[in-house]
Protein backbone atom coordinates (compact mmCIF):
# COMPACT_ATOMS: atom_id res chain seq x y z
CA UNK A 1 0.00 0.00 0.00
CA UNK A 2 1.35 3.29 -0.60
CA UNK A 3 2.79 5.42 2.31
CA UNK A 4 1.70 8.96 3.77
CA UNK A 5 4.04 10.59 5.84
CA UNK A 6 2.48 11.40 9.82
CA UNK A 7 3.47 14.75 11.50
CA UNK A 8 2.19 14.42 15.50
CA UNK A 9 2.40 17.51 17.21
CA UNK A 10 2.63 17.11 21.30
CA UNK A 11 4.16 14.09 23.03
CA UNK A 12 2.50 13.39 26.28
CA UNK A 13 -0.95 11.75 26.97
CA UNK A 14 -2.59 11.99 23.52
CA UNK A 15 0.47 11.67 21.77
CA UNK A 16 1.26 8.53 23.28
CA UNK A 17 -1.90 7.31 22.43
CA UNK A 18 -2.27 8.48 18.85
CA UNK A 19 1.46 7.06 18.00
CA UNK A 20 0.32 3.65 19.76
CA UNK A 21 -2.80 4.09 16.91
CA UNK A 22 -0.29 5.10 13.96
CA UNK A 23 1.69 2.19 14.82
CA UNK A 24 -0.92 -0.61 14.93
CA UNK A 25 -3.38 0.30 12.35
CA UNK A 26 -1.63 -1.64 9.47
CA UNK A 27 -1.14 -4.38 12.02
CA UNK A 28 -4.85 -5.39 12.47
CA UNK A 29 -6.53 -3.32 9.37
CA UNK A 30 -5.22 -3.57 6.13
CA UNK A 31 -5.72 1.04 5.33
CA UNK A 32 -5.32 1.97 1.72
CA UNK A 33 -2.35 4.29 3.08
CA UNK A 34 0.39 2.79 5.00
CA UNK A 35 1.51 5.65 7.58
CA UNK A 36 4.84 6.31 8.58
CA UNK A 37 5.94 7.74 11.66
CA UNK A 38 7.84 10.68 10.07
CA UNK A 39 8.32 13.45 12.30
CA UNK A 40 7.31 13.88 15.85
CA UNK A 41 7.17 17.88 17.53
CA UNK A 42 7.33 18.91 20.84
CA UNK A 43 8.84 22.22 22.30
CA UNK A 44 11.44 20.74 24.90
CA UNK A 45 13.93 19.38 22.76
CA UNK A 46 15.67 15.96 24.85
CA UNK A 47 11.82 15.36 26.16
CA UNK A 48 10.76 15.47 22.37
CA UNK A 49 13.70 13.54 21.27
CA UNK A 50 13.23 10.86 24.26
CA UNK A 51 9.76 10.72 22.89
CA UNK A 52 10.61 10.01 19.02
CA UNK A 53 12.61 7.05 20.05
CA UNK A 54 9.87 5.36 22.18
CA UNK A 55 7.27 6.02 20.54
CA UNK A 56 8.47 5.03 16.98
CA UNK A 57 9.39 8.22 14.95
CA UNK A 58 12.01 8.53 12.29
CA UNK A 59 12.74 12.18 13.20
CA UNK A 60 11.81 15.19 15.76
CA UNK A 61 11.29 18.51 15.56
CA UNK A 62 10.52 21.81 18.21
CA UNK A 63 9.03 24.43 15.74
CA UNK A 64 5.73 23.18 14.62
CA UNK A 65 5.64 25.58 11.86
CA UNK A 66 8.75 23.89 9.79
CA UNK A 67 7.18 20.75 9.93
CA UNK A 68 3.36 21.24 8.98
CA UNK A 69 4.64 23.02 6.16
CA UNK A 70 7.18 20.40 4.84
CA UNK A 71 6.59 18.98 1.72
CA UNK A 72 7.35 15.60 2.60
CA UNK A 73 4.55 15.77 5.28
CA UNK A 74 1.27 14.40 4.27
CA UNK A 75 -0.80 14.18 7.74
CA UNK A 76 -0.94 16.65 10.55
CA UNK A 77 -1.98 15.43 13.45
CA UNK A 78 -2.16 17.76 16.53
CA UNK A 79 -2.29 16.52 20.30
CA UNK A 80 -1.77 19.78 22.24
CA UNK A 81 -3.85 21.75 24.48
CA UNK A 82 -6.51 23.95 23.10
CA UNK A 83 -4.84 27.01 22.87
CA UNK A 84 -2.43 25.96 20.04
CA UNK A 85 -5.10 24.01 17.66
CA UNK A 86 -6.26 26.71 15.54
CA UNK A 87 -3.23 28.07 14.90
CA UNK A 88 -1.36 24.58 13.96
CA UNK A 89 -4.23 23.46 11.96
CA UNK A 90 -4.68 26.14 9.68
CA UNK A 91 -1.20 26.67 9.08
CA UNK A 92 -1.54 22.56 7.95
CA UNK A 93 -4.55 23.15 5.94
CA UNK A 94 -2.84 26.34 4.00
CA UNK A 95 -0.14 23.81 3.33
CA UNK A 96 -2.25 20.95 1.40
CA UNK A 97 -2.87 17.96 4.93
CA UNK A 98 -5.17 16.09 6.02
CA UNK A 99 -5.95 16.98 9.51
CA UNK A 100 -6.77 14.79 12.47
CA UNK A 101 -7.24 17.24 15.42
CA UNK A 102 -7.74 16.84 19.30
CA UNK A 103 -10.94 17.84 20.95
CA UNK A 104 -12.21 20.12 21.56
CA UNK A 105 -12.00 21.72 18.15
CA UNK A 106 -10.45 25.42 19.96
CA UNK A 107 -10.62 27.41 23.18
CA UNK A 108 -13.78 29.33 21.53
CA UNK A 109 -16.44 29.24 18.73
CA UNK A 110 -14.77 32.08 16.86
CA UNK A 111 -11.28 29.89 16.50
CA UNK A 112 -13.47 26.83 15.92
CA UNK A 113 -15.55 28.52 12.59
CA UNK A 114 -11.54 30.29 11.47
CA UNK A 115 -10.69 26.49 11.10
CA UNK A 116 -13.41 25.41 9.17
CA UNK A 117 -13.21 27.88 6.76
CA UNK A 118 -9.30 26.81 6.59
CA UNK A 119 -9.69 23.16 6.19
CA UNK A 120 -13.12 23.95 3.61
CA UNK A 121 -10.61 26.51 1.79
CA UNK A 122 -8.02 23.72 1.14
CA UNK A 123 -10.38 20.89 0.66
CA UNK A 124 -8.34 18.49 3.15
CA UNK A 125 -10.06 16.03 4.84
CA UNK A 126 -10.05 16.79 8.37
CA UNK A 127 -11.53 14.93 11.45
CA UNK A 128 -11.64 15.57 15.27
CA UNK A 129 -10.68 12.98 17.73
CA UNK A 130 -13.95 11.88 19.47
CA UNK A 131 -12.30 8.39 19.51
CA UNK A 132 -15.42 7.62 21.95
CA UNK A 133 -17.76 7.40 18.86
CA UNK A 134 -15.82 3.90 17.51
CA UNK A 135 -16.15 1.78 20.36
CA UNK A 136 -17.85 -1.17 18.77
CA UNK A 137 -20.72 -1.00 22.05
CA UNK A 138 -21.29 2.48 21.33
CA UNK A 139 -22.14 2.11 17.31
CA UNK A 140 -24.26 -0.82 18.57
CA UNK A 141 -26.44 2.07 20.58
CA UNK A 142 -26.67 4.09 17.35
CA UNK A 143 -27.46 1.55 15.16
CA UNK A 144 -30.45 0.32 17.83
CA UNK A 145 -31.71 3.85 17.87
CA UNK A 146 -31.64 4.80 14.66
CA UNK A 147 -33.35 0.78 13.76
CA UNK A 148 -36.10 2.48 15.89
CA UNK A 149 -36.31 -0.62 18.10
CA UNK A 150 -35.86 2.12 20.84
CA UNK A 151 -38.85 3.49 19.59
CA UNK A 152 -39.42 7.42 20.01
CA UNK A 153 -36.29 8.85 22.07
CA UNK A 154 -37.51 10.38 25.16
CA UNK A 155 -34.37 10.59 27.54
CA UNK A 156 -30.21 10.89 26.67
CA UNK A 157 -28.58 11.38 30.25
CA UNK A 158 -24.96 11.80 29.43
CA UNK A 159 -22.36 11.51 32.56
CA UNK A 160 -18.53 11.80 32.37
CA UNK A 161 -16.70 11.32 35.98
CA UNK A 162 -13.70 12.26 36.98
CA UNK A 163 -11.85 13.04 40.43
CA UNK A 164 -7.80 13.08 39.07
CA UNK A 165 -7.35 17.11 40.69
CA UNK A 166 -10.07 15.98 43.62
CA UNK A 167 -6.64 16.53 46.14
CA UNK A 168 -6.61 20.30 46.40
CA UNK A 169 -2.69 20.44 46.17
CA UNK A 170 -2.61 19.14 42.26
CA UNK A 171 -1.10 21.83 40.36
CA UNK A 172 -2.55 24.61 38.08
CA UNK A 173 -1.72 22.50 35.12
CA UNK A 174 -2.66 24.02 31.50
CA UNK A 175 -5.84 22.56 32.07
CA UNK A 176 -7.08 24.91 34.78
CA UNK A 177 -6.28 27.95 32.93
CA UNK A 178 -9.13 29.12 30.29
CA UNK A 179 -6.02 30.93 28.43
CA UNK A 180 -4.77 27.50 27.66
CA UNK A 181 -7.99 24.84 27.74
CA UNK A 182 -10.73 27.38 27.17
CA UNK A 183 -12.76 25.81 29.78
CA UNK A 184 -12.39 22.96 32.52
CA UNK A 185 -14.33 20.09 32.57
CA UNK A 186 -17.29 21.32 30.11
CA UNK A 187 -14.43 21.24 27.13
CA UNK A 188 -12.46 18.50 28.51
CA UNK A 189 -14.91 16.06 29.43
CA UNK A 190 -18.67 17.16 29.00
CA UNK A 191 -17.39 17.91 24.99
CA UNK A 192 -17.07 14.13 24.79
CA UNK A 193 -20.45 13.02 26.54
CA UNK A 194 -22.18 15.79 24.12
CA UNK A 195 -20.54 14.00 20.81
CA UNK A 196 -21.89 10.76 22.20
CA UNK A 197 -25.08 12.51 22.99
CA UNK A 198 -25.16 14.21 19.41
CA UNK A 199 -23.68 10.63 18.09
CA UNK A 200 -26.02 7.94 19.13
CA UNK A 201 -28.93 10.00 18.84
CA UNK A 202 -28.08 11.32 15.43
CA UNK A 203 -30.08 14.61 16.56
CA UNK A 204 -28.57 17.69 17.05
CA UNK A 205 -28.93 20.06 20.41
CA UNK A 206 -31.08 23.31 20.22
CA UNK A 207 -31.33 24.43 23.66
CA UNK A 208 -29.45 24.51 26.70
CA UNK A 209 -29.43 25.25 30.37
CA UNK A 210 -26.45 25.19 32.37
CA UNK A 211 -24.50 25.55 35.67
CA UNK A 212 -20.54 25.81 35.79
CA UNK A 213 -19.04 25.58 39.04
CA UNK A 214 -15.00 26.05 40.80
CA UNK A 215 -14.67 24.56 43.99
CA UNK A 216 -11.20 24.46 44.55
CA UNK A 217 -10.10 28.38 43.74
CA UNK A 218 -6.60 28.81 43.87
CA UNK A 219 -3.69 25.78 42.79
CA UNK A 220 -0.17 25.34 43.83
CA UNK A 221 2.09 27.15 40.50
CA UNK A 222 3.86 23.56 38.97
CA UNK A 223 6.94 25.58 38.89
CA UNK A 224 6.76 26.55 42.61
CA UNK A 225 4.50 24.96 44.76
CA UNK A 226 5.19 27.10 47.61
CA UNK A 227 2.89 30.00 45.74
CA UNK A 228 -0.65 29.47 44.49
CA UNK A 229 -2.48 30.45 41.54
CA UNK A 230 -5.75 31.24 40.23
CA UNK A 231 -7.98 28.65 38.78
CA UNK A 232 -9.57 30.29 36.11
CA UNK A 233 -11.66 27.18 34.03
CA UNK A 234 -14.93 25.32 35.49
CA UNK A 235 -14.16 22.00 38.09
CA UNK A 236 -18.01 21.26 37.33
CA UNK A 237 -20.10 21.39 34.24
CA UNK A 238 -23.47 20.60 34.25
CA UNK A 239 -26.73 21.42 31.13
CA UNK A 240 -30.11 20.21 30.64
CA UNK A 241 -30.83 20.25 26.90
CA UNK A 242 -33.10 19.78 24.00
CA UNK A 243 -32.27 17.74 20.86
CA UNK A 244 -33.74 18.49 17.76
CA UNK A 245 -35.89 15.32 17.42
CA UNK A 246 -37.82 16.34 20.95
CA UNK A 247 -35.66 14.25 23.42
CA UNK A 248 -34.91 15.59 26.20
CA UNK A 249 -31.16 14.98 27.98
CA UNK A 250 -29.01 16.31 31.07
CA UNK A 251 -25.10 15.94 30.63
CA UNK A 252 -22.42 16.24 33.49
CA UNK A 253 -18.92 16.69 33.39
CA UNK A 254 -17.06 17.00 36.55
CA UNK A 255 -13.40 16.67 37.51
CA UNK A 256 -14.19 16.40 40.99
CA UNK A 257 -16.64 13.41 41.78
CA UNK A 258 -14.43 11.93 44.28
CA UNK A 259 -13.47 8.13 44.03
CA UNK A 260 -14.53 7.94 39.36
CA UNK A 261 -12.04 7.51 37.55
CA UNK A 262 -12.98 7.86 34.33
CA UNK A 263 -17.21 7.05 34.49
CA UNK A 264 -17.93 8.24 31.02
CA UNK A 265 -21.23 6.89 31.01
CA UNK A 266 -24.72 7.12 28.94
CA UNK A 267 -28.39 6.07 28.96
CA UNK A 268 -30.71 6.53 26.24
CA UNK A 269 -34.40 5.81 27.18
CA UNK A 270 -37.28 5.23 24.25
CA UNK A 271 -40.60 4.28 24.03
CA UNK A 272 -39.76 0.67 23.09
CA UNK A 273 -36.38 0.10 24.91
CA UNK A 274 -33.55 1.67 26.67
CA UNK A 275 -29.67 1.00 26.59
CA UNK A 276 -27.30 2.18 28.81
CA UNK A 277 -23.05 1.90 28.22
CA UNK A 278 -20.31 2.71 30.44
CA UNK A 279 -16.90 3.24 29.41
CA UNK A 280 -15.10 1.24 32.35
CA UNK A 281 -17.19 -1.74 30.67
CA UNK A 282 -16.39 -0.62 27.26
CA UNK A 283 -17.26 -3.76 25.64
CA UNK A 284 -20.89 -4.45 26.68
CA UNK A 285 -23.91 -2.44 26.26
CA UNK A 286 -27.03 -2.99 28.30
CA UNK A 287 -30.29 -3.59 26.27
CA UNK A 288 -33.81 -3.49 27.32
CA UNK A 289 -36.70 -4.02 25.22
CA UNK A 290 -40.30 -4.02 26.01
CA UNK A 291 -40.88 -6.37 23.41
CA UNK A 292 -39.48 -9.57 25.12
CA UNK A 293 -41.75 -11.54 26.58
CA UNK A 294 -42.79 -9.84 29.99
CA UNK A 295 -41.88 -12.35 32.56
CA UNK A 296 -38.21 -12.21 31.12
CA UNK A 297 -38.14 -8.53 30.39
CA UNK A 298 -35.09 -6.93 32.10
CA UNK A 299 -31.61 -5.15 31.37
CA UNK A 300 -29.69 -7.83 29.32
CA UNK A 301 -25.91 -7.22 28.94
CA UNK A 302 -24.48 -7.56 25.45
CA UNK A 303 -21.01 -8.42 24.48
CA UNK A 304 -20.30 -6.64 21.85
CA UNK A 305 -17.44 -8.58 20.99
CA UNK A 306 -18.72 -10.47 18.02
CA UNK A 307 -17.09 -10.52 14.79
CA UNK A 308 -20.73 -8.69 12.91
CA UNK A 309 -19.52 -5.69 15.37
CA UNK A 310 -17.94 -3.29 14.46
CA UNK A 311 -13.89 -3.43 14.17
CA UNK A 312 -14.21 -6.58 16.04
CA UNK A 313 -12.68 -8.87 13.00
CA UNK A 314 -9.76 -6.66 12.96
CA UNK A 315 -8.87 -7.86 16.75
CA UNK A 316 -10.03 -11.38 18.15
CA UNK A 317 -11.82 -13.96 18.58
CA UNK A 318 -15.35 -13.35 20.66
CA UNK A 319 -15.31 -12.42 24.56
CA UNK A 320 -11.61 -11.13 23.89
CA UNK A 321 -11.91 -7.86 24.71
CA UNK A 322 -10.29 -4.22 23.89
CA UNK A 323 -9.85 -1.59 25.73
CA UNK A 324 -8.75 2.33 25.54
CA UNK A 325 -6.22 2.05 23.11
CA UNK A 326 -8.21 0.52 20.51
CA UNK A 327 -10.74 3.67 20.19
CA UNK A 328 -7.79 5.58 18.70
CA UNK A 329 -6.72 3.01 16.05
CA UNK A 330 -10.40 2.47 15.03
CA UNK A 331 -10.35 6.73 14.53
CA UNK A 332 -6.83 6.62 12.90
CA UNK A 333 -8.26 3.75 10.40
CA UNK A 334 -11.05 5.32 9.25
CA UNK A 335 -9.60 8.85 8.81
CA UNK A 336 -6.70 6.69 6.54
CA UNK A 337 -9.95 5.58 4.57
CA UNK A 338 -10.83 9.07 3.95
CA UNK A 339 -7.88 10.70 3.08
CA UNK A 340 -7.43 7.22 0.61
CA UNK A 341 -10.61 8.49 -1.02
CA UNK A 342 -10.12 12.19 -0.47
CA UNK A 343 -13.50 11.95 1.34
CA UNK A 344 -15.47 12.81 4.26
CA UNK A 345 -15.17 11.31 7.52
CA UNK A 346 -17.26 12.18 10.73
CA UNK A 347 -16.54 13.79 13.36
CA UNK A 348 -15.21 16.30 11.11
CA UNK A 349 -14.26 20.06 11.96
CA UNK A 350 -18.17 20.79 11.16
CA UNK A 351 -19.00 18.80 14.23
CA UNK A 352 -16.28 20.38 16.43
CA UNK A 353 -18.19 23.54 15.65
CA UNK A 354 -21.45 21.91 16.49
CA UNK A 355 -19.93 20.88 19.71
CA UNK A 356 -18.31 24.63 20.51
CA UNK A 357 -21.78 25.99 19.61
CA UNK A 358 -22.94 23.90 21.96
CA UNK A 359 -20.15 24.85 24.72
CA UNK A 360 -20.57 27.99 24.37
CA UNK A 361 -24.41 27.98 25.03
CA UNK A 362 -23.93 26.03 27.97
CA UNK A 363 -21.58 29.10 29.66
CA UNK A 364 -24.18 31.60 28.71
CA UNK A 365 -26.56 29.61 30.00
CA UNK A 366 -24.85 29.26 33.56
CA UNK A 367 -23.52 32.75 33.18
CA UNK A 368 -27.43 34.30 32.97
CA UNK A 369 -29.10 31.28 34.21
CA UNK A 370 -31.78 31.27 31.80
CA UNK A 371 -32.19 28.99 28.39
CA UNK A 372 -30.19 29.67 25.91
CA UNK A 373 -30.96 28.57 22.15
CA UNK A 374 -27.93 26.96 20.51
CA UNK A 375 -26.36 29.10 17.78
CA UNK A 376 -27.10 28.13 14.16
CA UNK A 377 -23.42 27.13 12.24
N1 LIG B 1 -9.71 12.20 22.95
C1 LIG B 1 -9.53 12.07 24.24
O1 LIG B 1 -10.10 11.20 24.87
C2 LIG B 1 -8.60 13.02 24.95
C3 LIG B 1 -8.04 12.68 26.20
C4 LIG B 1 -7.14 13.58 26.79
C5 LIG B 1 -6.85 14.77 26.17
N2 LIG B 1 -7.44 15.09 24.97
C6 LIG B 1 -7.13 16.36 24.28
O2 LIG B 1 -5.82 16.23 23.69
C7 LIG B 1 -5.13 17.49 23.71
C8 LIG B 1 -3.80 17.30 24.45
O3 LIG B 1 -4.08 16.84 25.77
P1 LIG B 1 -3.04 15.90 26.55
O4 LIG B 1 -3.83 15.25 27.63
O5 LIG B 1 -2.28 15.05 25.60
O6 LIG B 1 -2.10 17.01 27.18
P2 LIG B 1 -0.63 16.81 27.75
O7 LIG B 1 -0.38 17.95 28.66
O8 LIG B 1 -0.45 15.42 28.26
O9 LIG B 1 0.27 16.98 26.43
C9 LIG B 1 0.30 18.16 25.69
C10 LIG B 1 1.46 18.11 24.71
O10 LIG B 1 1.44 19.26 23.88
C11 LIG B 1 2.74 19.87 23.86
N3 LIG B 1 2.55 21.29 23.57
C12 LIG B 1 1.87 22.20 24.33
N4 LIG B 1 1.85 23.39 23.72
C13 LIG B 1 2.54 23.24 22.55
C14 LIG B 1 2.88 24.10 21.48
N5 LIG B 1 2.51 25.39 21.48
N6 LIG B 1 3.61 23.58 20.44
C15 LIG B 1 4.00 22.30 20.44
N7 LIG B 1 3.70 21.42 21.43
C16 LIG B 1 2.98 21.90 22.45
C17 LIG B 1 3.31 19.55 25.22
O11 LIG B 1 4.72 19.66 25.22
C18 LIG B 1 2.84 18.10 25.38
O12 LIG B 1 3.68 17.22 24.66
C19 LIG B 1 -6.10 18.47 24.37
O13 LIG B 1 -6.81 19.14 23.37
C20 LIG B 1 -7.05 17.58 25.19
O14 LIG B 1 -8.32 18.15 25.39
C21 LIG B 1 -8.28 14.22 24.37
Amino acid sequence: MPEVNVALVGYAFMGRAHSNAWRQVSRFFSPRLTPRLKVICGRDQANVKKAASQLGWEEWATDWREVVSRPDVDIVDVATPGDSHAEIAIAAAQAGKAILCEKPLANDVRAAKAMLKAVRKAGVTNMICHNYRRIPAVMLARELVASGKLGRIYHYRGTYLQDWPVDPSTPLYWRFQKEKSGSGALGDILSHSLDLGRFVLGSEVTEVAGALETFVKRRPLPEDPKRKGRVTVDDAALSLVRFANGAVGSIEGTRLATGRKNYNRFEVNGSRGSVAFNLERMNELEYYSREDDPKEQGFRQIMATEPSHAFFKAWWPAGHIIGYEHTFTHTIFDFLEAVAGRKRVKPDFEDGVRNQLVLEAIERAARTRRWVKVAEL
